[in-house]
């Protein structure tokens, strides 16, 4: 057992490194360790605590991995109103606004006209509530007067500092602290989010996904999304006169990130050569920003030449036209999704929009196509606003070339063949051939192996399409009785790909119940989903076998989920398919229920050595932990038990020696 000391020592140590890591991460974007190895000194600094509760304090980086369950949010009012600012699009609007503010600093005497230019994030308002250094509160904007008090979901934003550390004394000491800024979603952790969604739930842009994920009622999931926060307003400093320009600085002291792109303008030409400088830089940041927010830089002015009802005198944003560009649309392709939807794709002349170049684009459904009335060869107008995948807004009809053919809806799959068909109330169309249709089954196969589901690197897509093509695999099930041989004659394949791909799927089934139930795919069945439906149904044989109202009790899941998941389970290649994985070895039954495990480890300190054959480690310390046990490194007279593995050693002749029990995998299974 380690000493308060030793622990408190531990714990500064690991708090320290745990923020320096987050920084790199979310500030620097030079990330030095992987999830799992930043996951690891969490879970550490989250044990300790645990065993020493005296010692966690508010501003501990294990206070952002929420787990609150907030049912509602308190309506706060805001110190002083959240005003928006006035937009525009043009340069001369800028202009009008810059010789404005001129005139009324004129009116005070002011001759020197100091503004900051700064990026627009495009994220969602919040408000930050200091006291004492700590962090208090975090609310919406809301109606910029009240707002939604989301604190426990604010807390799990590692940008937003839980303490503020005031080393040169600038800021009052006995009242409050004001930052503002934007919480927002990397494009990175966006695109993170949106493939563990299933595909019909997945948000147009991280705008969305912010907006989405910040009003969640369990702060855990909130934590899981990683959003970032960007501050741009500081109240609260000593010297009221401080220019904006250094409350920014001073911002990045305090522990901030302002994003570090903001200027000094002395002259209307210093804005629009910011202005004009972002418009084709902004692309290559790792977040989205919609335009250039311009600030007096002069505070003390703010009061005095004030706001209209809704906005600030002494700010604009000027806001970036969506980028366009004109191009020819060569051909239009259908292609088929793992759920079988059509989807047609314009293959387009590539041109170059937005910092890259675009041949393709997204026409989402026939109706889009009808709408849009375009033809084949027209030439197009597209966009790239918000959304990361540029779309057609519309046809130049003065430009139609003699040669324009109307697009064709397919009547058959282009895939399969089989005759299409329209869900009532949808849409779009699909191909029923869920079976066969290699294209569905290839879609299956490859979110079974995508980085959420079973993470196997080894298949990619090539290798997907040669497998399906010659019937080698026609379910996630046939994978795993994949012999190197039959592997080593592919295309771009050869001995060493092929045991590794064979090694690879041996490492999956270690993989966990939870991730195998979002793996299969069944419509609807997220992430989020998958680890809900695992905690009440620990394993295939419970869960095949509830109906839609039992389902419908799970939290997040509703009669459309639940239908979907019976649908599933009906399905006759179901229990084929479950018997294949079970043959397999996969964690076909794996889970335990949480609220359901014993306790029989209580107390009982155990001891891992020699390789395990159905966990990995990271699992097996988790079982014992759920149960109360704790796991150690090293053996001693005082260990209650070691589970010794194949190949154990040293360790293991050690606990034989001290009379330590010993048992097998079976064993420890069996207590489980
Ligand atoms: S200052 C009174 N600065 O844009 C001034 N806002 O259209 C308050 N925004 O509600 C806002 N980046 O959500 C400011 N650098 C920035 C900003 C910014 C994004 C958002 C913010 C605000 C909206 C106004």
């Amino acid at each position: 057992m380690i000493d308060i000391i030793t622990a408190s020592e531990e714990i500064a140590r690991l708090r320290l490194e745990i923020e320096r890591h987050n920084r790199l991460y979310y500030l620097e974007a030079k990330p030095e360790l992987s999830d799992y190895d930043f996951d690891k000194l969490l879970e550490k600094l989250i044990a300790l605590e645990k065993l020493f509760p005296d010692l966690v304090t508010p501003d501990s980086p294990s206070q952002r991995v929420g787990g609150a369950i907030t049912r509602e949010f308190p309506s706060v009012q805001h110190r002083e109103p959240m005003l928006s600012l006035s937009n525009t699009y043009s340069l001369a609007e800028v202009e009008e606004f810059y010789n404005r503010v001129k005139k009324l600093l004129l009116l005070e005497g002011v001759e020197q006209q100091e503004m900051v230019a700064e990026l627009k994030f495009d994220g969602v308002a919040i408000s930050l509530i200091y006291q004492s250094g700590l962090l208090v509160r975090g609310a919406t904007r809301g109606d910029g007067v009240q707002g939604d008090d989301i604190t426990p979901n604010i807390k799990t934003i590692p940008s937003v500092p839980l303490r503020i550390v005031d080393q040169k004394g600038v800021l009052v000491t006995d009242g409050e602290v004001e930052v503002r800024g934007e919480i927002f979603m990397r494009k990175e952790d966006f695109e993170r989010l949106n493939e563990s969604r299933p595909e019909e739930e997945r948000f147009a842009n991280p705008r969305n996904a912010t907006a989405g994920t910040i009003k969640l009622q369990d702060s855990a999931e909130v934590a899981r999304r990683r959003m970032s926060f960007v501050a741009y307003y500081l109240k609260g400093v000593k010297d009221e006169s401080t220019p904006h320009l250094q409350r920014l600085n001073l911002l990045e002291e305090l522990g901030f990130t302002t994003g570090n792109h903001y200027r000094l303008c002395r002259e209307l030409a210093d804005i629009t050569s910011f202005i004009e400088e972002w418009a084709e830089g902004r692309w290559t940041l790792p977040y989205e920003t919609d335009g250039v927010v311009l600030k007096l830089n002069d505070v003390a002015l703010w009061e005095k030449i004030g706001a209209t009802s809704k906005s600030p005198r002494w700010a604009i944003a000027y806001k970036y036209a969506a980028q366009q560009a004109t191009t020819v649309l060569r051909d239009v392709v259908f292609q088929v999704g793992r759920l079988g939807s059509i989807t047609p794709v314009a293959e387009l002349e590539p041109v170059l929009l937005a910092g890259s170049t675009v041949s393709r684009s997204t026409l989402h459904n026939f109706d889009e196509i009808e709408r849009l009335g375009v033809m084949l060869r027209d030439r197009v107008i597209i966009e790239k606003s918000g959304e990361v995948i540029p779309k057609v807004i519309s046809v130049v009809l003065e430009e139609r070339p003699e040669d324009a053919a109307p697009i064709e809806l397919p009547s058959h799959c282009p895939e399969c063949g089989t005759p299409i068909a329209r869900a009532e109330g949808e849409v779009g169309y699909y191909c029923p051939n869920e079976e066969e249709c290699p294209a569905q089954i290839r879609g299956r196969l490859l979110h079974f192996a995508s980085r959420n589901a079973m993470d196997i690197k080894s298949l990619g897509k090539a290798l997907v399409e040669q497998l399906v093509a010659i019937k080698l695999v026609r379910d996630v099930g046939d994978l795993y009785f994949l012999q190197e041989p039959q592997l080593e004659n592919l295309e771009r394949m050869g001995v060493k790909s092929a045991q590794n791909l064979v090694r690879a799927l041996a490492e999956s089934r270690l993989k966990s119940y939870e991730r195998l139930l979002y793996a299969l795919g069944i419509r609807h069945v997220g992430r989020a989903t998958a680890r809900e439906l695992s905690a009440a149904y620990p394993s295939f044989d419970q869960l095949r076998v509830a109906s839609e109202e039992e389902l419908s009790l799970v939290p997040d899941i509703g009669p459309v989920v639940a239908k979907s998941i019976c649908d599933y389970f009906a399905k006759t290649s179901t229990p084929e398919l479950l018997e294949k994985l079970r043959l397999a070895g996969l964690p076909i039954g794996g889970g335990e229920a949480k609220a359901q495990v014993n306790r029989n480890f209580e107390g009982l300190t155990v001891l891992f050595t020699g390789g395990l054959e159905r966990y990995d480690r990271q699992r097996a310390s988790e079982l014992v932990a759920e149960r109360g046990g704790r796991v150690v490194g090293s053996v001693s007279k005082k260990t209650g038990m070691v589970v010794a593995g194949h190949d154990a050693g040293s360790k293991l002749e050690k606990a034989l020696k001290l009379g330590v029990r010993v048992v097998s995998e079976d064993e420890f299974e069996a207590m489980l």
